[in-house]
C-alpha cells in the first residue's frame, strides 16, 4: 500500500492543480506496486495517471477549428461540449479501464503511430437502457476535451429518403476533418427496422453505408455507436468495431455507489444497504439515480437531512412498478441469487423502450 505521505502528496497535488506532480506521484506509486508483484493494480494506476494528464498541444493533430455543423449537416448533426468525465460513469472496472485506455491511446496517438500502431477509435457500446452508454460517449468527449457530435440517425432517414447515403458521407467527411467524438446513438434502429414499415429498405441502406464508411474511416475522430440490442447486429457489423463493450444492469456494489454519489450532502449513515440494494437489483443505473433523487426530494420537503431506508425502499419500489418489474424485495432477491442471469442485457421491444425512457 501507498505510504501516508504519498497519499497526502497525491491529494495535495490534485487539490493544487499541479498536474505534473500528480502524474509523477501516481507513476511512483505504480512502480512501487509493480515491484510488489501487484501488476494489475500498477497497470490501472498507470492508465488513470495517463488519462488524467492534460495533452500537450504537440500531441494533438492539427485540424480545422471546431465550427457548428452548417447546411444539410446541421439538420442531423448536433454539436455539444460535454462537461462529464469518465469518473462520472459507474461501471465495472473492466469497462472503465477500457474507456480510460481509449483516452490514453487517443492522447498518445503519435507515439503509437511511430511504431506502426493505431489508437482504437471505433467503439460499440451495447446494453440495456439507462446503463450509461450515452453518458460514456459524452464522458469520453469531456475527458478528451473534444466536441461531441451526435448524429440523428432517425432524422437522417426520414428527412432524406433516398439520399441518406450521400448525407451520411457528409458526416464521415466531418469525422475526417473535424476531430471529435461522433455518437451514432441506437444503431439497432437501423437493423431492427426490417419488416417494420416503409422506410425499411432505407434503414438497411443507411446501415450498409454506415459500415462501409466505417471501414474507410482513418481518423482522427472517435466514433461511438450504441445499441440496446447487440444480439440483432450480425458479425459483419460487430467486426467493424475496434472495441465492443457490454454494459449491464448494475450489481449491488454499483447500485450503492450510484446511490451514495447522488445522495452526497445527505446523511446516509444508518442505511440498511443490503435491503436497499436487494430492492434495486434489476433496475437500471438511471432508475437507481432517479429513485435516489425522489427520496432526496421527499426528505428536503420534510426538512430532513437524513435519508432513511424506508425513503429509499419506497422510491425504489415506485421505480420497480413503473418499469413493470414486480413488487418486490423477494423478486429482487431471487434475481440476486442468479446475478448473471439478471444482468444479461435483455431484448426490449421498441415500445417498452419508449415507455422506459418516458419514465426516466
Ligand atoms: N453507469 C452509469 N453511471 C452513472 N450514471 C448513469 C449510468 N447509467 C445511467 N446513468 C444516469 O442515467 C442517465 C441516462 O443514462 P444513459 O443515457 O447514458 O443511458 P443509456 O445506456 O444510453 O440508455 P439508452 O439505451 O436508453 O440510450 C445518465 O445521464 C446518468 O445520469
Ligand atoms: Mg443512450
Amino acid at each position: 500500500m501507498a505510504s501516508a505521505q504519498q497519499l497526502i502528496g497525491l491529494v495535495k497535488s490534485h487539490a493544487e492543480g499541479d498536474v505534473d506532480r500528480f502524474f509523477d506521484l501516481a507513476m511512483q506509486l505504480s512502480a512501487a506496486e509493480e515491484q510488489k508483484g501487484h501488476t494489475r493494480l500498477a497497470e490501472q494506476l498507470r492508465q488513470w495517471a495517463n488519462a488524467g494528464r492534460a495533452p500537450s498541444t504537440s500531441q494533438l493533430p492539427k485540424l480545422t477549428p471546431i465550427a457548428a455543423p452548417r447546411g444539410d449537416l446541421a439538420q442531423f448533426l448536433v454539436a455539444s461540449y460535454p462537461a462529464e468525465r469518465l469518473n462520472n460513469v459507474i461501471v465495472p472496472a473492466a469497462i472503465s479501464d477500457e474507456l480510460a485506455q481509449i483516452v490514453v491511446e487517443t492522447r498518445l496517438s503519435e507515439k503509437l503511430e511511430e511504431k506502426g500502431l493505431k489508437p482504437r477509435r471505433r467503439l460499440l457500446l451495447s446494453g440495456p437502457p439507462g446503463t450509461g452508454k450515452t453518458l460514456s460517449a459524452h464522458s469520453l468527449a469531456g475527458e478528451l476535451q473534444f466536441p461531441l457530435f451526435s448524429v440523428m440517425l432517425h432524422g437522417l432517414i426520414t428527412k432524406f429518403m433516398g439520399e441518406t447515403a450521400q448525407k451520411l458521407k457528409l458526416v464521415f467527411d466531418a469525422i475526417k476533418t473535424t476531430r471529435g467524438v461522433y455518437l451514432f446513438d441506437e444503431i439497432d434502429a437501423l437493423a431492427a427496422a426490417r419488416g417494420d414499415g416503409n422506410d425499411v429498405g432505407e434503414a438497411r441502406r443507411v446501415l450498409n453505408s454506415f459500415l462501409q464508411f466505417l471501414d474507410e474511416d482513418t481518423g482522427p475522430s472517435i466514433v461511438v455507436a450504441t445499441t440496446n440490442l447487440a444480439e440483432i447486429l450480425d458479425r459483419a457489423v460487430l467486426r467493424r468495431f475496434d472495441l465492443v463493450l457490454s454494459y449491464e444492469l448494475p450489481d449491488a456494489t454499483s447500485i450503492r455507489q450510484a446511490l451514495e454519489r447522488r445522495l452526497i450532502g445527505f446523511s446516509t449513515a444508518r442505511l440498511g444497504w443490503t435491503k436497499v440494494t436487494d430492492c434495486a437489483l434489476g433496475l437500471s443505473t438511471a432508475d437507481v439515480i432517479a429513485a435516489a433523487e425522489d427520496a432526496a426530494r421527499r426528505a428536503v420537503l420534510d426538512d430532513r437531512e437524513r435519508i432513511t431506508t424506508t425513503d429509499l425502499l419506497d422510491s425504489l419500489m415506485r421505480r420497480r412498478s413503473l418499469q413493470g418489474l414486480g413488487s418486490g424485495v423477494n423478486a429482487a432477491k431471487s434475481k440476486s441469487l442468479s446475478p448473471k442471469k439478471s444482468r444479461q442485457p435483455t431484448p426490449v421491444s421498441s415500445q417498452a423502450r419508449r415507455r422506459r425512457k418516458g419514465a426516466d
